[in-house]
């Protein structure tokens, strides 16, 4: 079993933001990947999605000497796009979410699609934490590779410090604007109703320790029965492509339970229900986007939370943002039958 003796599953955290904030380029720096580089334009435009077992976390917060005993398995990361004509893709990527990082560039504060996914996140009262980025663009930054904010900010000069306290003071004043109380994470002393600022670098690594450490520790605290982990599925179809080798896959987010190789699964198709047979389970490695194309473990079950890619016959007119199923019986697969076309 992958679940490493925890009863919580993963929390699945999804990355949101302008355009360009730097929201891939962060998962880059924690993944050490060049996904970012490989986009189109620099722009993406699928949702991603990317495992991040528990001991690859524990090893970048260990400067912090935090607890390292984490009670989740890992976390499941959810990148998308900032670019304006991808509301759909926020919208489907917030709505699968746990936890989320609302990414803003600290050079230019609050821009349209900041506030769109605020907005977002308030709609759907989901815990946030705003990452800060770009904190290496103050004027005299002095790089420490990965470190903690904390200490990065200690051997700043006095004027990247007056910048960055400037800046800082000025989004805290822009979120004040839109109805939300935010604060510096470790200088924050009502976590409960003010929102945690972490200044992060996705070029150089500060603040990364720092960011990881907020989501998987305040994750499982402010949320055990949400992550209790049920064995009923629950999962969204993300993507459909051809991939060679398997033919037509599907993309998924499993959020809850367990899928099996073999499971009789229902999806929503373009001339009706698909119902069809899982031929083959399978992940990219861990800490790889299941965007980028490489090479896949299979599996022969897997629980939740995951990114998984799902070969099977007849997936072809299989539509993206529905939801998979998986029927307990004939009656259930009458039920789902329907229910998998009323979205
Ligand atoms: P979309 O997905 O298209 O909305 O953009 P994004 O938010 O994922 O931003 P992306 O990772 O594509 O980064 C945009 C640009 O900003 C790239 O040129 C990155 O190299 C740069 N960038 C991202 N993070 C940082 C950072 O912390 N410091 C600096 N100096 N540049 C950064
Ligand atoms: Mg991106
Ligand atoms: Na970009």
């Amino acid at each position: 079993d992958t679940n490493n003796g925890c009863d919580l599953r993963s929390p699945i955290c999804c990355i949101l933001g302008h355009v360009d904030t730097g929201k891939t380029k962060l998962l880059d720096c924690i993944r050490r990947t060049n996904v970012q580089e490989g986009e189109a334009g620099g722009i993406t435009q699928q949702i991603g999605a990317t495992y991040f077992p528990a001991e690859n976390i524990r090893e970048r917060t260990k400067e912090l000497k935090a607890d390292a005993t984490l009670k989740v398995p890992g976390l499941l990361v959810i990148d998308t796009p900032g670019h304006e004509s991808f509301r759909n893709l926020r919208s489907r990527g917030s709505s699968l979410c746990d936890i989320a990082v609302l990414v803003v560039d600290i050079m230019h504060g609050l821009e349209p699609q900041t506030i769109e996914s605020l907005n977002l996140l308030k709609s759907r009262d989901t815990v946030f934490i705003v990452a800060l980025n770009k904190v290496d663009r103050l004027y005299g930054w002095k790089k420490c590779l990965n470190a903690p904010i904390g200490k990065a900010l200690r051997q700043q000069n006095e004027d990247v410090k007056r910048e960055f306290n400037m800046r800082l003071t000025d989004i805290v004043t822009q979120f004040k604007m839109q109805g939300v109380n935010t604060a510096l994470y470790y200088k924050n002393k009502e976590m409960e109703d003010t929102i945690n600022i972490v200044p992060t670098s996705a070029i150089s690594g500060e603040g990364i320790p720092d960011l990881l450490l907020l989501l998987v520790q305040r994750a499982p605290k402010t949320m055990e029965d949400r992550l209790t982990f049920v064995d009923e599925v629950q999962c969204t179809v993300l993507e459909v492509k051809v991939i060679e080798g398997h033919g037509t896959t599907v993309d998924v987010v499993l959020v809850n339970g367990i899928l099996h190789e073999g499971d009789q699964i229902v999806v929503c198709g373009m001339q009706g229900p698909i119902v069809t047979t899982v031929r083959a389970l399978l992940t990219p490695q861990p800490m790889r986007e299941i965007r980028v194309k490489g090479t896949y473990e299979h599996h022969k079950k897997i629980r939740a939370a995951q990114g998984i890619k799902i070969s099977a016959q007849g997936l072809e007119h299989a539509i993206a943002g529905t939801a998979l199923y998986v029927p307990k019986s004939d009656d259930d697969l009458d039920r789902l039958k329907d229910a998998v076309m009323e979205e």
